[in-house]
């Protein structure tokens, strides 16, 4: 049979969602207090876990690869110009064979269509580690951050009835995030310029993810920020300028003025008092100024370490447990 594969938040239903993030901070929890237990630490032993990027990364890599070793495999990482790829064989070859003497395959990628591809003809699970469409790595490290930041009282994450409000660009970032709102019942609020707005076939996958989900998060769409913002628990922005956009740049910066996150802005569109501040990194100074960047407000250096423990939860559902999630 074919593996589980994860190529967007929109795969999982929303309690595997939930599972992959309290998994995530379950491991967190008991790695900081010494107490990795040895089905953790040696779940990948004497396993390969190919790491296939065509795009630059930080954060990415290096939590996949310390993820990896925390759970006892070996991540081997291959850029894009170490394999023949792209430039001297196709992605079928390329997926069939490197599939047949590794565990797993986490793939960063410019089209979407290419890690599906490469999941379509791999024997064992796929990772999307970022595409020009989806970031469902970053998207369950996001919402472990919103959990400890407004921890629930009950079971479950409990995080119902927060408001998020994304400033900026409607990009892979965003598609996951919202996806992963509607299903956690969290609201999302976005505001982006004019011709920069969600795309009609992504709001649609969006929306669709309330399917099942007893009271999902709502979408809402602006190009006002003040209006996305207004009762918002946590404001989110990424660059304006993904990778693969750099032609795009002066146009861009253009179309992105007054989208910047100031505390003056969070005020005049009236967050609320305790409203937090998240970046999946890298930041430009432009989406964000410094006075929110590194403020008490800001999460994005925990959301930053939460890479590394969605790495590990998301390597044990799809490896370990077979894309048995719980
Ligand atoms: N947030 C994120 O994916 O960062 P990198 O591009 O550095 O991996
Ligand atoms: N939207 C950005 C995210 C980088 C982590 C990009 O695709 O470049």
């Amino acid at each position: 049979s074919s593996p589980r594969h994860l190529m967007s938040i929109s795969d999982l239903t929303s309690g595997e969602f939930s599972a992959l993030v309290r998994n995530a901070a379950l491991r967190k929890q008991a790695v900081k207090a010494a107490q990795a237990p040895t089905s953790l630490t040696t779940a990948l032993t004497g396993q390969t876990v190919a790491m296939m990027f065509s795009k630059r990364s930080t954060r990415t890599r290096v939590s996949t690869e310390a993820a990896v070793t925390m759970l006892g495999g070996h991540p081997m990482f291959l850029g894009k110009d170490d394999i023949q790829l792209g430039v001297n064989e196709s992605l079928y070859d390329t997926s069939v064979v490197i599939s047949s003497m590794t565990s797993c395959m986490v793939a960063r990628v410019g089209p979407h269509s290419d890690v599906a591809n490469l999941a379509k003809h791999s024997s064992v699970p796929v990772i999307n580690a970022l595409s020009d469409d989806f970031h469902p790595l970053q998207t369950i490290a996001d919402f472990l951050t919103i959990s400890e930041a407004f921890p629930s009282s009950g079971t479950g994450l409990g995080l119902n009835g927060l408001k998020v409000a994304w400033i900026g660009d409607s990009n892979n970032v965003l598609f996951d995030l919202a996806t992963g709102c509607v299903k956690m019942g969290v609201d999302i609020a976005v505001a982006s310029p004019k011709g920069y707005g969600i795309p009609d076939s992504m709001r649609q996958l969006i929306t669709s993810a309330a399917q099942g989900v007893d009271s999902p998060g709502k979408l809402s769409e602006t190009t006002v920020p003040e209006e996305a913002i207004q009762g918002a628990d946590v404001l989110v922005t990424d660059t304006w300028i993904s990778m693969g956009q750099e032609s795009e740049k002066k146009k861009r910066l253009d179309a992105f003025s007054g989208y910047q996150i100031t505390s003056e802005l969070a005020k005049r569109g009236g967050a609320k008092d305790g409203w937090k501040f998240m970046h999946c990194l890298p930041r430009h100074a432009e989406e964000v100024a410094d006075e929110v960047f590194y403020s008490p407000r800001s999460l994005v250096f925990p959301e930053a370490e939460n890479r590394l423990w969605a790495a590990v939860s998301a390597l044990e559902g799809l490896v370990v447990n077979k894309g048995r999630i719980q």
